[in-house]
């Protein structure tokens, strides 16, 4: 170790698997320690690798809670997000021993809204479904039927965002040129100006449930989101409705979302995030035809985990030299 070295801060680094940009940065002016794995850092790994270190990039994989954070010591200062949500996290105690937060809030918002759409577009025109007919030998069998395949589409379809956040926005913005009859919303508080761009109408949860052709998810998951979504919800929804969920699995009860796609309680389900992830190949979830799965991949676009990755590395950076970060969350 050089003397220069030295006088480095220590920075742990969860997984291998970065981009180059942003280990160039952090590596500038951190001593790192890069975790040699592809697969989340072992809970093992995480409690000994975070002791005595200055700052952590870590991912919603990585779970930060007490342990992790007694065992790291009061030389901690900082713990880069390599993503927008941060339900990982356990803000109450970070914030007690005065642990500064950065994430990557906007840089996503687009890449996971046109996600979100291609999931709902997925899930109302049944693709995945149509696509197996291929392969498994339904199409050689109807050669195009009448009422073969048929999905419910968005054309004048009404549609509930739930959460009315950027992301939220943005999926309103992007599906109001399918012809959606209207789009209305739901959150603690409502949002004039963000509903004024896509003439959105604000109106309490149940009423959302119960008029919505197509309910997507947009709010983080926290404690008053956890399980939102359980029997009696899906109970107020319609028979034709589609439910979209690219926000957190935490928000749904799934046991009862499954309950409601096998009952026919609501048409279909089309989701990027469930509980447990990664989901077991053999969940009753990928059994079900009206269940479109994608796996937790809304901001996955070479470009945007990019610039993500190179935001939290600048986000630590400038914590450990006393700079204002790019984006602080606490
Ligand atoms: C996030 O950033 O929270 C997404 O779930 C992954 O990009």
């Amino acid at each position: 170790t050089t003397a220069n070295q030295m006088d480095k801060p220590k920075v742990l680094v969860t997984r291998e698997d970065i981009p180059k940009s942003a280990l160039s940065i952090l590596e500038e002016k951190c001593e790192l320690e890069v975790m040699p794995n592809k697969s989340p850092i072992s809970r093992t790994d995480l409690l000994n690798k975070i002791s005595g270190k200055h700052g952590i990039f870590c991912f919603l994989t990585d779970k930060i809670d007490k342990e992790v954070l007694d065992q790291a010591g009061s030389q901690l200062k900082v713990i880069g997000t390599m993503s927008v949500g941060y339900d990982h996290l356990d803000l109450n105690e970070i914030k007690k021993r005065n642990i500064t937060v950065g994430y990557t809030p906007g840089v996503l918002t687009a890449p996971t809204a046109e996600l979100t759409v291609a999931l709902t577009l997925a899930t109302t025109r049944r693709l995945f479904e149509a696509h197996d007919e291929i392969a498994n030998g339904g199409w050689a069998k109807c050669s195009w039927g009448p009422l073969w395949m048929c999905g419910s589409g968005l054309v004048g379809a009404k549609v509930g965002i739930v959460g009315l956040g950027s992301i939220g926005l943005a999926v309103a913005k992007r599906l109001l040129p399918f012809e959606v009859a209207k789009i209305m919303y739901c959150g603690r508080h409502e949002k004039p100006e963000a509903a004024a761009q896509v003439l959105g109408e604000y109106v309490t949860f149940d009423q959302l449930l119960q008029e919505s052709d197509v309910v997507i998810i947009m709010c983080p998951l926290n404690d008053t989101t956890r399980n939102m979504f359980g029997p009696t919800q899906f109970a107020l929804m319609k028979p034709n409705a589609v439910f979209i969920n690219t926000s957190r699995g935490g928000v749904v009860d799934q046991d009862a979302l499954v309950n409601a796609l096998k009952t026919g309680q609501i048409a279909a389900a089309g989701l990027d995030v469930m509980t447990p992830e990664p989901l077991p190949a053999d969940h009753e979830l990928t059994k079900l035809k009206n269940c479109v799965l994608i796996p937790h991949i809304g901001s996955a676009t070479l470009q945007t985990r990019t610039t993500m990755a190179t935001m939290t590395a600048q986000n630590i950076v400038n914590a450990l030299e006393g700079k204002p970060m790019p984006a602080q969350l606490c």
